[in-house]
């Protein structure tokens, strides 16, 4: 821990950030030095009290300016962060988990009607981990069970359940989307995923900060961004129970197209439901 005065961390913030993104600022003394917005916020009352930080100012300075100059992403440069009530570690295999995808959990939730029933849940492309590890922490009777294509991604998770349990509802399978999974065709209740699903066109124009840092392989959804999204429906009818639910996280205007392909695959009571703006950002649907 490294002691510094309120007044040195405000004098440092007054310093450092002229212009530029205040949220970011906050957030990368909360998630490198442990001190929240709201303690910064109470230490401007009391400017003689020592406070300790996990790291010193000049490494905050430092990251603040690989931040400012590389568009490094602030959960990279710290390592872990903030997705609904868990702190996940994230590095440069797995995509930072995004706040529109923590709707993907309350969704999946709406649908269970009795938390006494054992589940077969997937997730498919787990990343850090974050839906599956909401949803087994959830209710230890639902047996999650999460692939992805990236070993890091996959030891990552694992590390981040640990983290919140000791339980063992949650495995996780190294291997391309349902593949890991033919033992249990026919068997599972809920798949979800949220896939690479950006145009190749619409990913090789992205920002710096998401196109230099995150993994493509976590992005890039081919040329027209369903690539991985048509594989994933046209096997899911082998997998899921009937009655069993697919649920996918699209790009804005891919709703449509993707509500088509599930009732293409025998889908049935296929709906669009929209983010927290608006968007139709998810598709479900219910195989026959
Ligand atoms: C958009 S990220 C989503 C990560 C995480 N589920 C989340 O919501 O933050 C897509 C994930 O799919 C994985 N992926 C890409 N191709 C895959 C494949 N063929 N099979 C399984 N996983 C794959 C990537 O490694 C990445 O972790």
């Amino acid at each position: 821990m490294v002691e510094v005065s309120s007044e040195e961390l405000l004098l440092w913030i007054q310093n450092v950030n002229k212009e530029e993104d205040r949220d970011s600022l906050y957030l990368l003394i909360d998630l490198l030095a442990g001190i929240s917005r709201a303690e910064i916020n109470s230490l401007k009352i009391n400017p003689q009290k020592i406070i300790n930080m996990k790291v010193s100012l000049d490494s905050l300075s430092k990251n603040w300016t690989e931040f400012i100059q590389n568009k490094k992403p602030i959960q990279y440069l710290s390592g872990c962060c903030y997705w609904r009530d868990l702190n996940l570690e994230v590095n440069r295999h797995v995509l930072i988990p995004r706040v529109e995808t923590q709707q993907i959990t309350d969704i999946v939730l709406s649908l269970i009607s009795s938390s006494t029933k054992e589940l077969l849940i997937t997730d498919l492309g787990t990343g850090s981990g974050a839906i599956a590890i909401s949803l087994a922490l959830e209710c230890s009777l639902w047996k999650v069970l999460a692939t992805d294509i990236e070993q890091n991604a996959i030891d990552l998770a694992r590390k981040n359940f640990k983290k919140y349990s000791n339980k063992d509802n949650l495995q996780l399978f190294y291997g391309s989307w349902w593949q890991p999974l033919k033992k249990y065709a026919g068997k599972i209740d809920i798949a979800i995923s949220n896939p690479p699903y950006i145009p190749l066109k619409v990913y090789e124009n992205l920002a710096i900060s998401v196109k230099n840092h995150e993994p493509q392989i976590a992005l890039n959804g081919g040329v027209d961004g369903l690539l991985h999204i048509r594989e994933i429906i046209k096997e899911a009818p082998k997998y899921l129970k009937k009655d069993g639910w697919l649920l996918l996280e699209n790009h804005f205007d891919q709703a449509q197209k993707v509500k088509t392909l599930m009732l293409h695959s025998g889908f049935e009571r296929v709906e669009i439901i929209k983010d927290l703006y608006g968007i139709g950002r998810f598709t479900i649907g219910r195989y026959k």
